[in-house]
């Protein structure tokens, strides 16, 4: 198996996260591998806010529902903002923005994974309220939020993400999302 399919089948949407900070160089090599990322014209929509410390943090853990309780432990979390007009809009709707920013999110999970870290993207917030308390201006789109930290002790996690944490990973079998040649979606 290559190197890469290691860090793409070991990674999972894990919620046990340690409080321990992450070391900066870690976290700069995590950045600068989500920034290697391509992007329509080489726009390079994406902004990364990453928050770490108590009182930064307290205003992201204002805003998260109850279900996402989890992210609270996570010593870093980094904030994603695009503008659409920041990169290519095409017609029948294509506005790159957002593909491109997800492009950049992918490459800093699998760095963070690869240094042996859980990394989380969570759509699970108050947008509005956390672009207001962390200085993020209005007209960008806060399209995630990614929650990273070392892995940790499960104590704290409800009996549904207890189980997810070790649940086989459930996709839909490759017939049904790859074709060749012929379109063959089932819908
Ligand atoms: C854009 C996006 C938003 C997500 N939002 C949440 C969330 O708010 N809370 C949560 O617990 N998990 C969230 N997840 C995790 C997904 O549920 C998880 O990736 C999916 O179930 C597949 O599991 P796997 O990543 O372990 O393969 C999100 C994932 C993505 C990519």
């Amino acid at each position: 198996m290559s190197d890469i399919m290691h860090e793409i089948e070991i990674r999972r949407a894990r919620r046990a996260l340690d409080t321990e900070p992450v070391r900066e160089d870690i976290l700069r090599r995590i950045m600068e591998a989500a920034v290697l990322a391509p992007s329509c014209f080489n726009n390079q929509p994406w902004r990364f806010l990453v928050v770490t410390g108590e009182e930064h943090l307290s205003k992201i853990h204002a805003n998260l529902p109850g279900a996402n309780y989890w992210v609270k432990k996570a010593p870093v979390v980094v904030a994603v903002a695009v503008r659409k007009e920041d990169d290519c809009t095409l017609s029948d709707g294509r506005d790159y923005a957002f593909f491109d920013a997800a492009l950049a999110v992918m490459n800093l999970v699998l760095q963070a994974t690869h240094e042996g870290l859980i990394a989380h993207p969570i759509a699970g917030y108050k947008p509005v309220e956390i672009k207001e308390a962390l200085g993020i201006p209005q007209d960008y789109t806060l399209i995630t939020l990614v929650a990273l930290g070392h892995p940790g002790d499960e104590s704290h996690l409800n009996e549904k993400h207890l189980e997810l944490e070790h649940s086989k990973r459930d996709r839909k079998p490759l017939e049904e999302v790859v074709f060749r040649n012929t379109w063959a979606a089932k819908e």
